[in-house]
């Protein structure tokens, strides 16, 4: 009995555990959206840039949208992990007072910096644009309503179909003192 009690709690704690260390290690998109935080307290890029990414939610538009930020520093060939390095490491070199003034005393690290451009070249090679991905919550809205509607159909087949007092009602039609 006392196993058949712990099973499923058990069984919940270690997959929120293992998702806590899948997203926290090496993972640049939790980084962008603040999901993590920065080891120096630093403001999540989700607030003013916006990536169009199902890993992540609808950022900012003070800025820049970064969705195709590797492409137009001519993609990983020609530099651009390198380029969006030297622009992030330190909040001096960052290219815009914004956020030299946001992320001044609040360093990013050099590994959350190359975790940060791995989502940033993820996100660039993936074709999405905003209708597609809001289509596909919708359709997916219409076959879950139709799921649900089916098998809320299937479980009550055997429910009362008719009125309780049908049958007397029946029965009294037929009865014979009408006649
Ligand atoms: C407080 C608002 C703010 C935050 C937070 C912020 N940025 Fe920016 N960022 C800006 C502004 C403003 C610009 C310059 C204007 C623009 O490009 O729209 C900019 C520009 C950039 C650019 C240059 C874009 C280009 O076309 O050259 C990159 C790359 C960038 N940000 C990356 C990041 C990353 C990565 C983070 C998170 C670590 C971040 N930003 C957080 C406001 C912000």
């Amino acid at each position: 009995m006392g196993l058949k009690r712990y099973f499923f709690p058990t069984v919940l704690a270690s997959c929120l555990s293992i998702t806590g260390l899948v997203a926290n290690v090496g993972d640049g998109a939790a980084l962008y959206e603040g999901t993590t935080s920065f080891q120096n307290g630093a403001p999540a890029c989700v607030v003013c840039h916006h990536v169009e990414n199902s890993r992540v939610i609808d950022g900012g538009y003070l800025a820049k949208d970064l969705t195709k930020i590797v492409s137009s520093y001519g993609g990983v060939d020609a530099g651009a992990r390198e380029t969006l390095k030297a622009m992030l490491l330190k909040s001096d070199d960052m290219p815009s007072p914004v956020m030299v003034k946001a992320y001044n005393g609040k360093e990013l690290t050099e590994s959350e910096v190359n975790d940060l451009i791995d989502f940033l070249v993820n996100a660039d090679s993936k074709d999405v644009t905003s209708s597609n991905s809001s289509m596909g919550f919708v359709i997916s809205g219409i076959i879950g309503a139709a799921i649900i509607f089916v098998l809320l159909n299937f479980l009550g087949k055997n429910r009362k179909q008719e009125s309780v007092n049908q049958k007397l009602y029946d029965r009294q039609l037929n009865s014979t003192w009408r006649d």
